[in-house]
């Protein structure tokens, strides 16, 4: 009984190893070698995914259940881009009588899934040779095998295979579809983390309370998406359509084709230039970017995933020791551009989806002509204030992307306000500007004040004075606690000039660091 129950475990184990699906490159079988295909399930199906010549494929046989196929006539594919398909049913080989010196040269490849891959109706193939029309509906899975590129551009880093996907339509939110590099895997309905883009794009966000909300954004743009990959495969749970192309557009510099989109920038271990995306921008409107980031550098690179706007930049860096697997980071941004940037050209692998998408409209837009007295601005609208006397952002403001205080007399940033990483509150106030005890920024927060007489800077940290030109007071640290006045230097200011800007005195109040 024992020895039973043991004998079972062994054997289903031996079943899970076998039913593994299998990609096999043509140009691994050699002349005058009948290879046989180890871990080949009865029932599963068997692909052909080629251009090569039609010569070279009828040189090459495959055998199962005793029937012989030549791959000339399985590589055929449909109008639809749906291919033949064969049926294993007792073990499969590979003979070929092509002279080595074609096979090397051969790019195609078999694909076989598992027989529980071909009982799935949702379980579908398409073999991309020309350009095909996709419908997918209900809860699917469509495994896309590429093939070799028929145009060749100038690029040194074109790739091998790639499928231009356009006209990408969700219809609407309750529905969701994501590309996954690779091949499902026996048990391809577990959830995995090799998404590489998605529509609806999920992501964190702040709500106007201050809370952390999923948001999950349906685009209904999206850029063409070249998937430079050998094969992959695309999950979806509705009526989805695209169009699919053999075919490959340099990008090494490309324009984004609406404000609000999305796109993919995919390197698989190939060559590797800059690529740059020109992002359209709405200066009416915050700006949310984000990125969908998985990589695996090569051992030699590291590269920069750089969204660059003119109110900062906002870059992720990764090498061979700092990988990167579905990472999803956002933030808000007046983006301009996109870039990524390898130190080596041979990069490694990765698979970024980028987007940039139109948030509120901006306060500037109501208030570039300065609001009046006592206005006040809370976070999310509060991008620019162009405040006067008494201009406030309130107390548990989150000032995130990069907001612009020019306050004037008596502008102040109240206590508990938080400025998360990059922030800048540039307060080029006269009299009586404030940063009040208690304020709190994250890396890199920094206020910048150009006062004038009697400008006081009360900051839990040490307050440095990085004075510019024609400053006498440069390089002096004040340490302030609790309720200090660190004077910035009335009787240089006040003395030298009457003009204050002129002097371009910048004090520089790293108010408190904290590492994210
Ligand atoms: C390929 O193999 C066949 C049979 O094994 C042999 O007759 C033929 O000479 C080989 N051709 C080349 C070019 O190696
Ligand atoms: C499709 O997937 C999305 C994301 O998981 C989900 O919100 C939506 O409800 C699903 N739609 C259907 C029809 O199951
Ligand atoms: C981003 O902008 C900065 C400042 O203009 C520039 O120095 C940097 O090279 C830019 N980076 C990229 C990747 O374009
Ligand atoms: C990152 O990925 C590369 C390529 O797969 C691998 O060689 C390397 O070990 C990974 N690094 C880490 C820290 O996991």
């Amino acid at each position: 009984m024992k020895f039973f129950a043991t004998s079972l475990i062994l054997f289903s184990t031996l079943v899970s190893i076998r039913a593994d699906p299998q990609i096999l490159n043509l140009r691994e079988y050699l002349n005058g070698t009948i290879a046989t295909v180890n871990n080949v399930e009865d029932g599963a199906s068997l692909y052909v995914a080629s251009n090569d010549s039609p010569d070279s494929l009828n040189n090459i046989q495959i055998t199962t259940g005793g029937n012989t196929y030549r791959l000339s006539d399985l590589a055929a594919v449909n109008p639809d881009g749906k291919p033949n398909k064969v049926v294993i049913n007792g073990g499969l080989t590979i003979t070929t009588t092509n002279p080595n010196t074609v096979t090397y040269a051969l790019s195609g490849c078999i694909y076989i899934t598992t027989a529980a891959q071909t009982n799935d109706p949702a379980f579908q193939v398409f073999v991309i040779t020309g350009s095909h029309h996709v419908d997918l509906t209900g809860f699917s899975t469509t495994v896309v095998l590429n093939t070799q590129l028929k145009v060749q551009t100038d690029d040194a880093d074109q790739p091998q295979k790639s499928t231009y996907v356009q006209n990408l339509v969700v219809p609407d939110t309750h529905i969701s579809v994501a590309f996954q590099w690779g091949i499902p895997a026996a048990n391809w309905k577990q959830i995995t983390n090799n998404q590489f883009f998605m529509n609806p794009f999920s992501f964190k966000t702040v709500d106007n309370s201050g809370n952390v909300v999923n948001q999950a954004y349906l685009f209904d743009h999206v850029e063409p998406l070249q998937v430079s990959l050998d094969y992959w495969y695309i999950t979806s749970n509705g009526s989805i359509t695209m169009d699919m192309q053999n075919n490959f557009v340099s990008d090494h510099v490309s324009t984004a084709t609406a404000v609000t989109t999305t796109g993919i920038l995919v390197n698989n271990n190939y060559l590797f230039e800059q690529h740059t995306v020109n992002l359209l921008s709405d200066p009416t409107r915050s700006r949310t970017v984000g990125t969908l980031l998985s990589a695996y550098p090569s051992s030699n690179a590291v590269v920069n995933f750089v969204f660059n706007g003119t109110d900062g930049s906002f870059v992720q860096t990764v090498d061979n020791k700092l990988n990167a697997t579905g990472e999803i980071q956002t933030t808000q941004l007046s983006t301009s551009t996109f870039t990524i940037t390898s130190t080596d050209i041979t990069a490694g692998i990765f698979y970024c989806q980028y987007f940039a998408l139109n948030g509120a409209l901006l306060a500037t837009t109501a208030s570039t002509a300065a609001p009046s007295t006592g206005n006040t601005q809370n976070t999310q609208t509060t991008v620019n204030v162009q405040g006067t006397t008494g201009s406030t952002v309130v107390a548990g403001s989150t000032l995130s992307t990069v907001p612009t205080v020019p306050g004037t007399t008596g502008s102040t940033v109240v206590a508990g306000s938080t400025l998360s990483t990059g922030s800048t509150v540039n307060v080029p106030g006269t009299t009586g500007s404030t940063v009040v005890v208690g304020s709190t920024g994250s890396s890199a927060a920094t206020v910048t004040a150009v006062p004038s007489v009697s400008s006081t800077m009360k900051t839990t940290a040490a307050t440095t004075v990085s004075a510019g030109t024609g400053s006498t007071n440069q390089g002096t640290t004040v340490s302030p606690g609790t309720g200090s006045t660190s004077l910035i230097s009335t009787t240089t200011i006040a003395t030298t000039t009457s003009s204050v800007r002129s002097l371009s005195v910048l004090s520089s109040v790293i108010i408190s660091i904290l590492m994210l």
